[in-house]
């Protein structure tokens, strides 16, 4: 893996005008976030050892780098998912090519269904914790002989999300007027959405939200040394009595919180 790493990083390397610092992974529907960069360059995955082609609606492929705020940024316009039959090596490869790059930091986003029934659509959630569930019963990234390269065999956890960028992303929250939720991200494999029995299980588990992506990619940051900031967008409530959850009021939610979630990036970004 270490030499389909520095494939990617080359091929990607000779084209940027900038050495990023921050990765950047835009989850479903918000893609666009980092659409206006400066001083860009844009880079098909199919272009990039190891990256896939995106399958799912709502997902771009392409990673794009360049000054956002004024700071150099790699942006995942799209990610790549376990349910779409990758293993969880290949779902959190890009993290190893973000780190590769230069970024010492890892921002997370994700849409995510919420489990608290006094939250809402639109919510935005920061991610305090994680419950890796494909990783707990065996699909785990870091799963297989270690590269001491690239980080220690046995990595620690706790305590993973907690540092400096937290103050900082809740001042700016607050600075703009949006309430900033916090609280557990469950990953699920997906694609099926939850089942009501599953739903009041993650909530007796202590989840908050739940979704299809994240943990494999939040573990490699740790195992790499990142530091690690992670946002959920609630784009529907997971709830056992209400109606099931689907794809189209999901992008849509993403569609709505699009220009409050920018802001919040971005107000993160310029006092980084
Ligand atoms: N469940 C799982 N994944 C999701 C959901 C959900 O309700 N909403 C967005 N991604």
């Amino acid at each position: 893996m270490y030499e389909l790493i520095e494939q990617a990083r080359a091929a990607i390397a000779g084209r940027l005008l900038v050495t990023p610092k921050v990765g950047l992974i835009l989850g479903s529907g918000l893609g666009g976030l980092a659409d206006d960069l400066e001083q860009a360059a844009v880079v098909p995955y199919a272009e990039i050892p190891g990256f896939h082609a995106p399958k799912v609606h709502g997902h771009r492929g392409e990673l794009a780098i360049g000054l956002m705020e004024g700071k150099p940024v790699a942006a995942m316009r799209g990610r790549f998912h376990f349910y779409e039959g990758h293993s969880m090596q290949e779902v959190a490869f890009p993290v190893r090519v973000l780190k590769a790059l230069g970024c010492e930091t890892l921002i997370v986003t994700n849409a995510a269904g919420g489990l608290r029934p006094d939250w809402q659509v639109g919510d935005i959630m920061r991610i305090s914790d994680q419950i890796f569930l494909p990783g707990m019963v065996g699909n785990h990234p870091l799963r297989g002989e270690n590269d001491d390269r690239l980080g220690p065999r046995f990595p620690g956890v706790v305590g993973a999300f907690d540092n400096e960028l937290v103050p900082l992303a809740r001042e700016v929250a607050a600075a703009q007027g949006t309430t900033l939720r916090e609280g557990v991200y469950c990953m699920l494999s997906g694609p099926a959405f939850e089942s009501a029995a599953e739903i009041r299980m993650l909530r007796i588990w202590g989840a908050d939200a739940v979704g299809m992506s994240t943990a494999p990619e939040v573990i490699v940051a740790i195992h790499g040394g990142m530091r690690v900031l992670g946002f959920s967008l609630i784009t529907n409530l997971a709830m056992p009595d209400g109606p099931p959850a689907n794809h189209a009021e999901v992008l849509e939610a993403g569609e709505q919180a699009k220009p409050r979630f920018s802001a919040l990036i971005r107000g993160i970004l310029s006092r980084m």
